[in-house]
């Protein structure tokens, strides 16, 4: 007698993302037809760890072809705080620069927070300042991270309405999951915030039709801890040790083969989430663009 085996639908955030980024060149085109100028995007890279350089290059290539300005200012790993701070500031006023981005992490003489905090509002394309974050929790209309937001879409796109949903988010932390908490809770999924020193956490992935892993552990999210047909969502992005080939590769914080026989549709590794947090990134800097520009023109209006 044969067995059928259940594999999972696979997510194709690659794809998701392409579709993304064609729409928004599209708006882009009409935003400058509209105002006579770009969006423009300024990313900040202090020091020199190779992925943050990855992140930042592909983010810049990723901004250019959308027809948008960019702006990139790298630093050594031993600048002093205020220089930091100055930019962001002289950026702040800058009239072509609608979106400012620091990419994490920052040397540990940088105190992050008041980093984040130093960049308007209005321009925190990564939704990590205190107010986007308070925004976000109040259920306020704010900028938000761009790597939630694209799990989002990817879950809506598969899933439809996520309403009366279990949602377990694995990890805390203020890039991925404290927002993807509030985004799940917004759309009335029932969540779980679930993390390293959760009481027997396999149980608690059980519970889950909806499974998002932001716990940076390759693989430690196994196949049995899943409830059969869960949507899983893998944000991890671990690189494996070389094999005998003197190879390594990408893997996420899920045992993928083995979740792809209980879950009902997955996001692989790599070409899941990460191209999303890069669309994701140009749409939210459109964003910014159209409300700074609409702030302008009430301006003129109220000021004549
Ligand atoms: N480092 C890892 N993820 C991110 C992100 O989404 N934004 C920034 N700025 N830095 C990161």
């Amino acid at each position: 007698m044969r067995t059928t085996e259940v594999t999972a639908h696979i997510i194709d955030g690659k794809a998701f993302a392409a579709g993304l980024r064609e729409q928004i060149a599209c708006e882009v085109s009409q935003f400058q037809e509209q105002f006579g100028r770009t969006p423009g995007l300024a990313v900040i890279l202090v020091g020199d760890d190779p992925a943050s350089r990855v992140y930042v290059g592909a983010k810049g290539r990723a901004t250019q072809e959308a027809g948008m300005g960019g702006f990139e200012f790298s630093f050594s790993k031993d600048v002093g705080q205020s220089e930091v701070v100055t930019l962001i500031k002289e950026l702040n006023n800058d009239e072509r620069v609608d979106g400012i981005l620091v990419q994490l992490p920052l040397p540990p003489h940088i105190d992050t927070s008041l980093v984040l905090d130093t960049i308007s509002p209005e321009k925190d394309v990564d939704g990590f300042h205190m107010l986007n974050a308070g925004r976000l929790a109040c259920g306020l209309p704010s900028l938000v991270p761009c790597t939630p937001l694209g799990c989002l879409m990817l879950l809506e796109h598969t899933l439809g309405s996520l309403a009366g949903l279990h949602a377990v988010v694995v990890g805390r932390s203020n890039i991925v999951g404290k927002p993807m908490a509030q985004l799940l809770l917004q759309r009335d999924c029932t969540v779980t915030i679930a993390h390293s020193r959760s009481r027997d956490l396999p149980a608690v992935v059980r519970s889950g039709d909806i499974v998002v892993a932001a716990v940076g552990r390759a693989g430690l999210i196994r196949g049995d801890w899943l409830k059969p047909g869960a949507t899983v969502i893998d944000v991890g992005i671990n690189r494996t040790s070389t094999d005998a080939d003197g190879k390594s590769r990408l893997v996420g914080d899920v045992a993928f083969d083995e979740a792809c026989e209980v879950a009902s549709s997955i996001t692989p590794v790599p070409g899941g989430v990460g191209p999303m947090t890069i669309a994701v990134l140009l749409k939210n800097t459109l964003t910014a663009a159209i409300a700074r520009q609409s702030l302008s023109l009430e301006k003129v209006q109220v000021d004549p």
